[in-house]
């Protein structure tokens, strides 16, 4: 029969997250793969939701999202990174950030353009370049500093160079970008007139004394930034899928024209809850108490993988830890999460898949701690068997 698959798509698979969770509910092990939070939503996040399904918020929103909700990302994007954002031009809401980043390349990308990705990457940039008919160019970060290399970033900007994307805090090397790497690459993409999208979806999970600094801030980033986030994380609510896209009018415009003929719109009454969610979480303490939660499964986390033999880059940011297994002798990091899994009962990420040369990441596996705090005590437990079992 004739393979009736595009031949855009034909070189995607099926996801690891698919594959691990599987794998995980199979053996029934505890997962820390995916990355979704298992605890409860906030209280006043839910109740807002079901006060607008209530009062019939119930029908399309417009297309760039409902003015309440422009509004309090406007607001909210003003007070955490001093970036004065319009809420009629500057602002569109999508269905979780991921829709934004598509919309963004679709809309900002001419087939045969290149868009520099920083490596490992999150899943669904490299096929969006790829959808946008766009030609990927890869920087590789390297453990254990994750520092950006600022001459080899040089080198990938070319006459063909459309746009560059960024992850702080990332996912999965929890890395978050200093103020000098940042007016590094500032400077890069205005000599070179490029575009940053910047993602921004852990924006409120940094640990320590580090601080998220959005590029859009920095002189002369503005007109040139897409920054881009969504209530998913910070709100423990991944499955509302509410998200956005926030920048000057000409690049928002590239993300609507786009984003009007993928979805149109998102679900409005979870836009009312999203705005309510974010007009209330400062005066309740909400980002600090966060931040504090989330700090301790941090330290729970990487002390847990130390005392089990691995070896943690310890985050700045979101919330994943990268271990290196290289020396556990293990074929590869697909190799060592099957066995943790289906032997030890944890289940992980293989980094590879975030790479396109999938040795980068055979040393190395991720770990989610967005779990509750017994989840986080059964993984700890289970992975102290991994050094008594000697492969
Ligand atoms: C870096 C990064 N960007 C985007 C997303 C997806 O965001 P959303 O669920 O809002 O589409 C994720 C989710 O894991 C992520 O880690």
């Amino acid at each position: 029969m004739t393979n009736h698959l595009a031949q855009r798509v034909r070189g995607f698979g099926t996801t690891i997250f698919q594959e691990m969770t599987e794998l995980a509910n199979a053996h029934n092990a505890v997962n820390l793969g995916q990355g979704f939070p298992d605890f409860a939503a906030p209280d006043f996040v839910k109740a807002a939701a079901q006060a607008a399904i209530a009062a019939d918020v119930n029908q399309y929103a417009p297309g760039n999202g409902r003015l309440r909700l422009r509004q309090a990302i406007a607001a909210d994007t003003q007070r955490r990174a001093g970036i004065p954002v319009n809420p009629e031009t500057d602002v569109v809401v999508t269905v979780g950030a991921t829709e934004a980043i598509f919309a963004a390349i679709l809309g900002l990308v001419n087939p045969g353009e290149e868009v520099i990705l920083i490596e490992p990457v999150y899943d669904s940039y490299v096929p969006a370049v790829i959808m946008a008919g766009g030609v990927p160019r890869f920087l590789t970060l390297r453990p254990p500093h994750w520092k950006v290399d600022i001459d080899a970033l040089a080198q990938l900007f070319t006459p063909q160079t459309r746009a560059i994307v960024l992850n702080t805090p990332h996912n999965p090397i929890g890395k978050v970008y200093s103020r000098n790497e940042l007016q590094m690459i500032a400077e890069l993409c205005y000599r070179h007139d490029v575009v940053a999208v910047v993602d921004e979806v852990y924006e409120y999970l940094v640990y320590d004394d580090n601080e998220h600094i959005s590029l859009a801030g920095l002189p002369g980033m503005r007109p040139r930034t897409l920054t881009i986030s969504s209530l998913g994380k910070t709100f423990s609510v991944t499955g509302w899928k509410v998200g956005w896209a926030v920048g000057p009018r000409e690049l928002i415009t590239a993300v609507f024209r786009t984003h009007q003929f993928i979805t149109y719109s998102g679900a409005a009454p979870l836009q009312e809850a999203a705005a309510v969610a974010l007009e209330t979480a400062v005066a309740n303490t909400y980002y600090a108490d966060l931040q504090k939660a989330y700090q301790a499964r941090r330290d729970f986390l990487v002390e847990a993988l130390q005392a089990a033999g691995l070896r943690p880059f310890v985050p700045q940011g979101a919330y994943f830890v990268m271990a290196d297994i290289s020396h556990l002798g293990f074929a590869d990091d697909r190799a060592f999460c099957r066995y943790l899994t289906t032997e030890i009962g944890v289940a992980a990420i293989p980094p590879s898949a975030f790479y396109h040369h999938a040795a980068d990441g055979a040393g190395m596996a991720r770990f989610a701690f967005c779990k509750s705090d017994p989840v986080l005590a059964e993984a700890a437990q289970r992975l102290r068997r991994l050094g008594k079992t000697a492969v």
